[in-house]
């Protein structure tokens, strides 16, 4: 059993799911937080939708990261690599290489949600990057940033457009949060997917195998097993939407029937209406000038600006500004 530091524990993690549920099922739209497909088959299915021919963001970022790691090491000269949403810390290898090159990689600290996916990640980040201190950290970075171990400079990596899954106002919070934590001069290194043509971009949220819907449905699989409900997961259609307006792809699930869902652990009916959708998750797009202004208002200086060839997806290093 990997050794990790938690913050949220069982506990939290149920009691936070209720409270995320009764609002959620009890709103309209009905809606759910999207951090909550994360459990170990939706951290799979994520990683399966990384795989994908549709789904490009992985790679575009990717590439950028084996473009330019070299120049953000040298940049930043980080002592720790504090990972947010971390996942599988693939991608993130290509940093602490670079780091390590330059020698002066001593700690990283991988944040996710998911123990599962830390579990895994931690114990290959430990052998591998020995003699650097790995930490793993189960917290939620919307609540547990201030609680992070590492020495300066820090660099903070939110990869794969994890940033396009809170909603503007949630962003806002969450960077200034985020800047608060860091001294003046640590650094951020932030992905985000890029607006571009609506066909794409729907296509890599509605894969033809099927794997984006699976993914979808697996938050009723959680709510099903966590708080004890009956949702028939068969009766929900996976439902992906480009709102052009918002600048964000829309997941939802769509009842193909009405029915009643008991949450038993919460002692609560939901009713469905035929075609009545359910809220999962909305991933923005960005362009530069939307991402720079964002940084700026929480205090943070857009230092570099790098895209992929295709022009697919940015990655922004930033520095905390006094
Ligand atoms: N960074 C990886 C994984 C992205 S998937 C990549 O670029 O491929 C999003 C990750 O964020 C998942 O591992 C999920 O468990 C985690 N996550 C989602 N919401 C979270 C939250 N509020 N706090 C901490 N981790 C969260
Ligand atoms: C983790 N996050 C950036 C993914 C995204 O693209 O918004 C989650 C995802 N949802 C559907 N496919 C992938």
């Amino acid at each position: 059993m990997t050794d990790l530091t938690v913050h949220l524990t069982q506990d939290d993690i149920v009691r936070s799911l209720r409270s995320d549920v009764l609002t959620g099922l009890t709103a309209t739209p009905k809606t759910l937080p999207p951090k909550w497909f994360y459990d170990a088959r939706g951290s799979e299915l994520f990683e399966a939708i990384t795989r994908l021919p549709e789904y490009y963001p992985t790679r575009a970022e990717r590439e950028v990261l084996a473009a330019h790691a070299d120049e953000i090491a040298e940049l930043t000269g980080a002592h720790t690599l504090v990972e947010l949403g971390s996942g599988s810390s693939e991608k993130t290898r290509l940093l602490l290489d670079a780091l390590r090159r330059r020698e002066t990689l001593r700690e990283i600290v991988a944040l996710d949600v998911s123990d599962s996916a830390l579990e895994a990640s931690v114990a290959v980040l430990r052998a591998d990057y020995a003699p650097a201190t790995v930490h793993g950290v189960v917290g939620d970075f919307t609540r547990h940033l201030a609680l992070l171990p590492g020495g300066e400079p820090r660099m903070v990596a939110f990869l794969g457009g994890t940033i396009g899954n809170l909603v503007p106002a949630e962003r806002a919070k969450f960077l200034s949060a985020l800047r608060d934590d860091l001294e003046t001069g640590e650094w951020l290194l932030l992905g985000t997917d890029l607006v571009k043509d609506p066909a794409t971009l729907v296509a890599a949220y509605d894969d033809a195998a099927g794997v984006t819907a699976e993914f979808n449905r697996n938050v009723l699989r959680v709510l099903n097993r966590e708080l004890d409900a009956d949702f028939d997961v068969s009766a929900f259609e996976h439902v992906a939407r480009w709102d052009a307006e918002e600048e964000w792809i829309e997941m939802r699930l769509r009842a193909t029937r009405a029915m009643a869902v008991h949450v038993r652990g919460l002692d609560l009916t939901v009713p469905f209406e035929a075609g009545e959708e359910l809220h999962t998750e909305v991933s923005a797009k960005f362009r530069r000038a939307r991402v720079a202004a964002e940084l700026a208002e929480a205090g943070f200086g857009l230092t570099r600006w790098w895209t992929d060839g295709e022009g697919r997806f940015g990655v922004s290093l930033a520095r905390a500004v006094g």
